[in-house]
This record gives structure tokens, C-alpha cells and sequence, in this order.
């Protein structure tokens, strides 16, 4: 059933109005999904991380094969700010949902600059921290796990930018929880996780890692389990929302996040073979919610204490 009124699933997060709770996850959606897939049905829009100054990122090969996932070794290569501002910005803005955008940094004053330029941009609804990714040279990962650090760089992040902030969180650490706690002591509106797990291909002919450089991270249904056992253990200790990805393919794990406490969920890996998974999943919440009697898809959120 493909319905057109999906108005048990609308939802807010801090400020930001969401007409339905499931997004892109950073890095897995470009302008170039829209001609396969209707983005302006999304709940929100959110683009690649995007760091101050022009970056590289790593050597090809940039992607591997890996058993029900896949390792990417990108290391989050960016055209800088004024790139985003002038070139591609409107792009997704002319899509429709409200921009949430991905910040990125190699110290914590590139995100504190981040956060203070786009605070002047009405049209940037949100900024989603990242502070999580496993491939890149330095910076984020050191801040996003430590609690200490990462209430540093949370706290600067929420006294420049007066809309609402996310922090992605790493599952990369021996407690999450400790780092979700964190983020919310610091002013976040919410937190997303999880990032791609730390990993490393090899190719035993070559006697060669399958990606560029050893430092890749895994995404996909391999790492489900594992995200919804973090989205459930984060969620007993804070009470801000929650965004929930890792693995996501289809309503029915959709409902498993928000069921262990996500009040929405991102599409990472699954966009990249099927680009119309974030319309089924929306189509089927509300499928779900009608047949359920439930005034919103959140009534159930949490359920799995
Ligand atoms: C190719 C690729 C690139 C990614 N780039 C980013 C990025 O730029 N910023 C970010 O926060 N996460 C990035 N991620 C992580 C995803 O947003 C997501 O957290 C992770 O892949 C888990 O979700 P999934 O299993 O649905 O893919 C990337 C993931 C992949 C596979």
C-alpha cells in the first residue's frame, strides 16, 4: 500500500518540525538520489560531513566488500564550507525537508567555526556533530570518545549555533552510554549512533588490505545487532531523542529501533542498492501505525525497557 497522508508519523526534535521520522545517513545520500527515489517525502535532508577547509580523504580503493555489509575507507573527503555555501547547498534545499548539516573537524576549533558560520544560513535547520568516524587521519574520533573532550566541543558547538544540535556518537569506545551522557550534560538536542564500526579487509592473494588504507569501518546488516543494542542501552540512560541507524533495510528493523528507543532512524548502506528503502520504510510506518490504532508511530518508541 503506498499511502499519501502519513500523519501519524510526524515528530520534533528541539525546534526542528519532522514530517516523518526517517532521514539519510550522512555520507550515503547525495543530489543524485533524487532521480531515483522521491526525496522530498524524507523526513529531513542531511549530506555528506562537510569540513572547514578543502580535504582529500583517503586512497582508493575507498570501499570493499565485506560479508552482509560493506567497509568504506572514504575518509570524509571535502570541498570545504565555502564550496558547500556556494555550490551545492541549494541543491538540497530546492528537495524540500529541512537541511540538518554534518560538521566535521580536525580540531575543535574547525567545528566551532562551522557551527558560528552556519548559524547565519536561516535555510540550515540543525547541525549533526560528527564526531565518529573511524577513517580519517585525526581529529573527531579522539574528541567523540572521550566524555571529557567531547563536553567541550558539544558545549562551544551549542553556545554558536541556536538551532538545535546533534552529536553522532561512535560505537567505537567501551561505553557509548558514558558518551551519550555526555553529550546531553553539554546541551545536544539529541544524539545519533551508531557510526561505522572500526574493521580492516584483507585480500590474502594480494597479501593486501581491500581497502586503501587500514583504517576502514562496517556498515550494514552486520552492524545491526550491535546498533540496536546500543540505541536500547543509551536510551535507559538519557532523555533526549534519539536518531537509530546501523543496518537498517526495511520497516521491520525500522520498528526494532524505535522499539529500543529511537524517535527516528537513518538510511545508510541500503540506499546504495536500493534507493527507494527510506520511501518503504515511511509507507510501511504508517502502514504499521493505522493498523496498530496508534495516534504516532512514536506511541510505541521505547517499548523494549
Ligand atoms: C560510504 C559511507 C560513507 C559515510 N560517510 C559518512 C560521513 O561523511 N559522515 C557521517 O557522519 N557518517 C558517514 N557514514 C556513516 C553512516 O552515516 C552510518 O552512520 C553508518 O553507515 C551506519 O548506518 P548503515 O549501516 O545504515 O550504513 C558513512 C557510511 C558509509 C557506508
Amino acid at each position: 500500500m503506498i499511502l499519501d497522508d502519513f500523519s501519524k508519523l510526524d515528530l520534533k526534535i528541539g525546534s526542528l518540525d519532522l514530517a516523518n521520522p526517517v532521514l539519510p545517513a550522512s555520507g550515503c545520500f547525495g543530489p543524485e538520489l533524487g532521480q531515483f527515489t522521491k526525496v522530498s517525502s524524507l523526513g529531513a535532508i542531511v549530506p555528506k560531513t562537510i569540513f572547514l577547509h578543502p580535504r582529500k580523504g583517503n586512497p582508493s580503493p575507498r570501499t570493499a566488500e565485506a560479508p552482509y555489509g560493506m567497509l568504506n575507507s572514504v575518509g570524509i573527503p571535502s570541498k570545504g564550507l565555502e564550496d558547500f555555501l556556494e555550490n551545492k547547498i541549494q541543491d538540497y534545499l530546492s528537495m524540500g525537508p529541512p537541511l540538518i548539516v554534518s560538521i566535521g573537524g580536525l580540531n575543535v576549533s574547525d567545528y566551532w567555526d562551522l557551527a558560528e558560520h552556519l548559524n547565519e544560513i536561516s535555510h540550515v535547520k540543525a547541525i549533526e556533530i560528527n564526531v565518529s568516524c573511524p577513517n580519517i587521519e585525526e581529529g573527531g574520533l579522539e574528541i567523540g570518545s572521550n566524555p571529557k573532550n567531547l563536553a567541550k566541543l558539544v558545549d562551544g558547538v551549542v553556545n554558536r549555533f541556536s538551532k538545535p544540535v546533534i552529536t553522532k556518537l561512535t560505537p567505537n569506545v567501551t561505553s557509548i552510554t558514558d558518551i551519550a551522557v555526555a553529550a546531553e550534560s553539554s546541551g545536544s538536542t539529541a544524539v545519533s549512533l551508531i557510526n561505522t564500526l572500526a574493521a580492516i579487509g584483507i585480500n590474502p592473494n594480494g597479501k593486501i588490505l581491500t581497502t586503501g588504507i587500514g583504517k576502514a569501518g562496517l556498515s550494514g546488516p552486520a552492524i545491526k545487532p550491535i546498533a540496536l543494542k546500543m540505541v536500547w542501552e543509551v536510551n535507559k540512560h538519557i532523555s533526549i531523542p534519539i536518531i537509530g541507524m546501523g543496518g537498517i533495510e526495511n520497516t521491520k528493523d525500522a520498528l526494532e529501533f524505535i522499539l529500543a528507543g529511537a524517535s527516528a532512524i537513518s538510511i545508510g548502506t541500503a540506499n546504495f542498492t536500493r534507493p527507494n528503502t527510506m520511501l518503504e520504510i515511511i509507507d510501511g510506518l504508517e502502514s504499521y501505525a493505522v493498523e496498530n490504532n496508534l495516534n504516532n508511530i512514536q506511541d510505541i518508541r521505547g517499548e523494549i525497557g
